[in-house]
């Protein structure tokens, strides 16, 4: 078992960011932040599991590691599963559900292994048992070792509560964030994303500047669990949580679509940066530099992949590249895109890509300049 003052806290991302989110940990002042497949570990109480959901950017979810231990069959996993204190996690009035993974172990049914764990508790804490509970209960059984979870998040974390209206193809916040800390991006600078879609890259360079916490305004998962302290959640929200003037600092979005803009505004005034942003609607080809020191200009142009074919997106990468390297000299360029020689096709002096990175059924890849010439 797991001593019950710190234990092991997962903050799962993307494959292929585990070093990004790690980096952001260890800013954030997570204590023996690890980057592993999927995600990153950290050591904490709850406390830290509430602080992780609110100030975290990269996550998709945290999840609490509440036991462990090795099951060679499901007897041996049914008995294991009852002599866990699920009272000092779960609460007797809550629905909860359990999702089962196995690999490379004995116990092979994930089905069956879900079911004695979801068992076991209902036995002990009377709580009831519904398949659309927002508390899920993770069990992973890896090479017979059974690693017990509960997840923190509910609604993913990529999902701040500030976005009704979506575009074609939006990147997911935490990516966005990630991409951003990839290139270097510390809200210290301006952001430009002249195919801004809904504006996540813009809105979340904006909050980033301005210091608001992604989970200011939602709701979690953790909120329904026993150990919640709703006194104590409050005054962790209210802690630093006013946003702080970044200054001239501008965050420009251009489309050249009239709804992505339309819904770029509605998303920016709705997470509190509208001061900070500015939308407009026009092609790539009127794309300028905007005034003041350069900055990062992050982009995801439509992908091969999803919309329209590579061959037909060659122009529109090429206009791209001419337009920056004409008019945003002392820029750096953050791309990301699911085809090398998309990018090539700028023109742009990219470094190596890192990456991939697996988003939403594509692997994408960042392409990053240094300073334009
Ligand atoms: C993959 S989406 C970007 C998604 C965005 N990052 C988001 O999170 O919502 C690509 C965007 O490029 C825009 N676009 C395509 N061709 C364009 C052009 N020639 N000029 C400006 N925008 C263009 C599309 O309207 C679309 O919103």
């Amino acid at each position: 078992m797991i001593a019950s003052s710190d234990f092991e806290i997962f903050l799962a991302t993307a494959p292929g960011l585990e070093s990004v989110l790690c980096e952001e940990a260890r800013a954030r002042r997570f204590k023996g932040a690890t980057a592993v497949q999927g995600g990153v570990t950290v050591m904490g109480g709850w406390p830290e599991v509430w602080r992780a959901n609110l100030e975290i950017r990269g996550a998709s979810r945290i999840l609490a590691r509440i036991a462990e231990f090795r099951a060679m069959h499901l007897a041996q996993l049914d008995k294991r599963a009852r002599k866990v204190d699920w009272a000092g996690f779960l609460r007797r009035d809550m629905p909860f559900q359990v999702e089962a993974s196995c690999r490379k172990s004995r116990i092979y049914h994930q089905g069956a292994a879900a079911q004695r764990v979801a068992t076991a508790i209902r036995d002990q804490l009377g709580a009831p048992i519904s398949p659309e509970a927002e508390i899920s209960v993770k069990v992973r059984i890896d090479d017979d070792l059974c690693t017990i979870s509960v997840d923190t998040s509910g609604a993913l974390l990529h999902k701040r509560g500030h976005k009704e209206a979506v575009a074609k193809a939006p990147m997911r916040e935490n990516l966005a964030a990630l991409f951003l800390r990839q290139c270097g991006y510390d809200g210290a600078e301006s952001v430009v994303d002249p195919m801004c879609g809904s504006g996540t890259f813009v809105i979340e360079a904006a909050e980033i500047a301005a210091g608001l916490k992604p989970g200011r305004s939602r709701r979690f998962a953790f909120e329904q669990l026993a150990s919640f302290d709703a006194a104590a959640w409050q005054r962790l929200r209210e802690k630093g949580g006013a946003a702080r003037p970044a200054g001239a600092l501008r965050f420009y979005g251009s489309d050249h679509d009239a709804g992505a803009i339309r819904m770029s505004r509605a998303n920016a005034a709705r997470a509190g940066v509208a001061e900070m942003t500015e939308f407009r609607q026009h092609a790539i080809a009127d794309l300028l530099a905007p005034d003041g020191p350069p900055g990062l200009v992050m982009v995801n142009p439509p992908y091969g992949a999803r919309i329209g074919d590579r061959k037909q997106l060659m122009p529109l990468y090429r206009a791209l590249g001419q337009t920056l390297r004409a008019r945003f000299a002392g820029w750096r360029v953050g791309l990301v895109t699911t085809d090398a020689s998309l990018a090539q096709a700028t023109g742009l002096p990219f470094g190596p890509p890192a990456g991939p990175v697996s988003h939403g059924g594509l692997r994408v890849m960042l392409f990053l300049t240094r300073a334009l010439p």
